[in-house]
């Protein structure tokens, strides 16, 4: 297994390792601590269909089964087909979250998501250019930079995270298949309170982890106090220097931190274009302390 970092502090591809097979421990160790390190791994030239992914994932955590699973391989419920595709019918043939913005998976849930895991089987292409990047920024180092009355000022407070507020601005967006929640899907997935910094449970450091998709405000707070402390750590993450932008190739299994990261699928391909991610949510339900160590 080769490990090469880019250069932009974020992202690393790993190379002579076929994800088909099992991880040895060592491996698994390594894949670990490389996620906690570079945020964001690739995996070039891998071809798993979604038992195999959804075996990969499950080494790192149960996988979940999203609140409003509208389309998953056959069989495998864990396992959410992104697609911007139709089938004869007509019908769409995935989700395509593309343009929703930047976001941390499952923030708006009690229990917290370690890792995603998306195989490309399909990137659109214009020009002989990859389109649909996934972007990436750093948290680690976005709170790193944080000034220290900031830092002083959060510490220990909480944000409440919602599924909603997230779904809604998808809903609208012109095109859209997504239907209003149901109550039933709304009592899966109530505002829940998430701690505005975390400690990272692979490197030990902390994080910030406050995404604009998800946070609506900071308890506590008078609301106009809460608006211009998310309005500044939301502009104070945006910095370019926190980006890492990811050109897909079909093949790539790319592996993100959830904790350590937030993310945004670029919306920059039309309806003949096609895109098809096989993708799974990997949830934080391991002792990851003890498994890098
Ligand atoms: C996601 O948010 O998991 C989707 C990313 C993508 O489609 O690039």
């Amino acid at each position: 297994m080769r490990i090469t970092p880019n250069n932009a502090g974020l992202g690393a591809r790993i190379e002579g390792i076929d994800i088909a097979e099992p991880l040895s421990p060592a491996d698994y160790r390594t894949v670990l601590r490389a996620l906690g390190q570079y945020g964001v791994l690739c995996f070039p030239g891998q071809d798993l269909d979604a038992p195999q992914l959804a075996a990969f994932g499950s080494r790192f955590g149960t996988l979940e089964v999203n609140v409003a699973n509208l389309f998953h391989a056959p069989g495998h419920p864990e396992v959410m087909i992104l697609s911007n595709q139709r089938d004869a019918a007509g019908q769409p043939i995935g989700l395509n979250d593309a343009g929703q913005g930047w976001h941390t998976d499952m923030s708006y849930s009690t229990e917290i998501a370690l890792a995603n895991a998306l195989h490309a089987k399909q990137v659109p292409q214009r020009d002989g250019r990859p389109l649909g990047d996934t972007q990436f920024r750093n948290m680690h180092a976005a709170y790193d930079d944080l000034p220290a009355e900031v830092v002083e000022r959060l510490e220990g407070r909480v944000a409440v995270h919602d599924f909603e507020k997230f779904w809604d601005v998808m809903r609208q967006r012109p095109g859209s298949i997504r239907g209003p929640l149901t109550e039933a899907q709304k009592a899966k997935k109530p505002p829940v309170r998430q701690p505005i910094f975390r400690t990272h449970p692979i490197t030990g450091r902390r994080v910030l982890y406050c995404n604009p998709g998800y946070a609506m405000w900071i308890e506590g707070l008078e609301r106009t106090e809460s608006d211009a402390l998310l309005e500044y750590l939301f502009r104070h993450q945006a910095q370019e220097k926190y980006l890492y932008s990811h050109a897909w190739t079909p093949g790539d299994l790319l592996v993100w931190d959830n904790i350590g990261t937030c993310h945004n699928a670029v919306a920059d391909y039309r309806p003949e274009e096609p895109r098809l991610i096989l993708r799974v949510q990997v949830m934080a339900t391991l002792d990851y302390a003890a498994l890098a160590a």
